[in-house]
């Protein structure tokens, strides 16, 4: 299920793990988003099951907890024939460095082909892809990087306007602790996209402007003639001391309603990472309205992405049990059953 002449090259994406949108280059993250388009078909089909990672075992290890994250990556494992294990880890039971180094250290004694890892210290996933022997991929790491929810952006831009290069795209709310932000800042900036960030002071990262974005205190400001209005959560969580006086008076100044959305192009569409918390980033209503809002588009696109990154991140895997099969015809009966309906 490979985009004819994509699974043939082979030469798309050439890293071992993938950690970051940060150094990527343009042709990868094209290379990453046109393999997705076909698993968006595929997801779309009655019988959305391959066989392309038979045999290969997927550990999704979640030191933090969610929802959609977690189930896409199951679902883009499971509908490529992977055997797929969640493990959601307490982080407030366990101790920090030495836990984490530890749990890859088992997790990688049991034979993994990809970890998928959400953690919430910044560069923990990194740590603990230079421990195992097997890809990891980053489900997100602190207010780090978080690559496939900007791949999956990407590609529900790209789907819906046709094209990254020379849009518009604010991003809004709390830069500060946002792993989306940070990646979508990244990829953006790569593929050819002017980006906004708009935010209360005390939301934005100090020195922000070195990411290559303008910055905006005022919402109108930012949003005018804005392609894409990319709307943020308040991460409470990772708030230690108030940031903001009332949420109500976040939402009045810096929430998403139609007045707000006036400034941006009549036809400007409306993203969020989910989960939204209604009323206090982004109008209800709003939300809701089909011909503006991406947000439901964003999750479908979730699977075909994830999908995309566990197959180019396995590819030299499958290459190498295929030359294992031709080589030995005792082994390539086994392993035969494992590759035979991968292309
Ligand atoms: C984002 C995350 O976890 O960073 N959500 C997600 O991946 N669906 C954004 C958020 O939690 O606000």
């Amino acid at each position: 299920m490979t985009a004819p002449g994509l699974a043939a090259a082979n030469l798309g994406y050439a890293h071992r793990h993938l950690l970051g949108i940060e150094g990527l280059s343009a042709d990868e993250i094209s290379f990453l988003l046109d393999l997705s388009e076909n698993y968006v078909e595929l997801s779309r089909r009655g019988n959305k099951k391959t066989a392309l990672l038979r045999g290969l075992t997927i550990i999704n290890l979640f030191f933090e907890s969610s929802t959609r994250t977690r189930t896409s990556f199951e679902l883009a494992g499971k509908r490529l024939g992977a055997d797929v294990i969640n493990m959601s880890i307490a982080w407030s039971s366990i101790k920090k460095g030495e836990t984490l180094i530890d749990t890859a250290m088992t997790l990688n004694a049991m034979h993994p082909d990809v970890l998928v890892v959400r953690h919430p210290d910044s560069g923990a996933v990194k740590l603990l892809s230079e421990k195992v022997t097997c890809a990891v991929i980053n489900a997100g790491d602190g207010s780090h990087e978080h690559p496939t929810q900007a791949l999956l952006d990407g590609l529900t831009i790209r789907r819906r306007t046709g094209r990254l290069e020379g849009l518009i795209v604010a991003i809004c709310g709390d830069i500060l602790h946002s792993r989306v932000a940070r990646s979508n800042i990244h990829l953006l900036g790569i593929m050819g996209a002017r980006v906004r960030v708009v935010a209360p002071p005390t939301l934005l990262p100090a020195a922000v402007e070195r990411l290559g974005v303008e910055v905006f205190f005022d919402m109108k400001e930012a949003l005018k003639d804005c392609d894409i209005v990319m709307m943020l959560r308040l991460q409470t969580e990772r708030m230690h001391g108030t940031f903001v006086p009332s949420t109500r008076e976040y939402f009045r100044f810096y929430g998403l309603d139609a007045d707000k959305l006036k400034a941006a192009k009549p036809d400007a569409s409306i993203m969020h990472p989910g989960p939204m918390n209604r009323g206090i980033e982004i109008d209800s209503e709003l939300a809701d309205d089909i011909d503006r809002s991406l947000i439901r588009e964003q999750v479908e696109m979730g699977v075909a992405v994830r999908m995309a990154c566990l197959d180019a991140l396995t590819q030299d895997l499958r290459g190498h049990n295929l030359a294992v099969a031709a080589v030995d015809p005792e082994v390539g009966a086994k392993v035969g059953a494992k590759v035979g309906s991968g292309s």
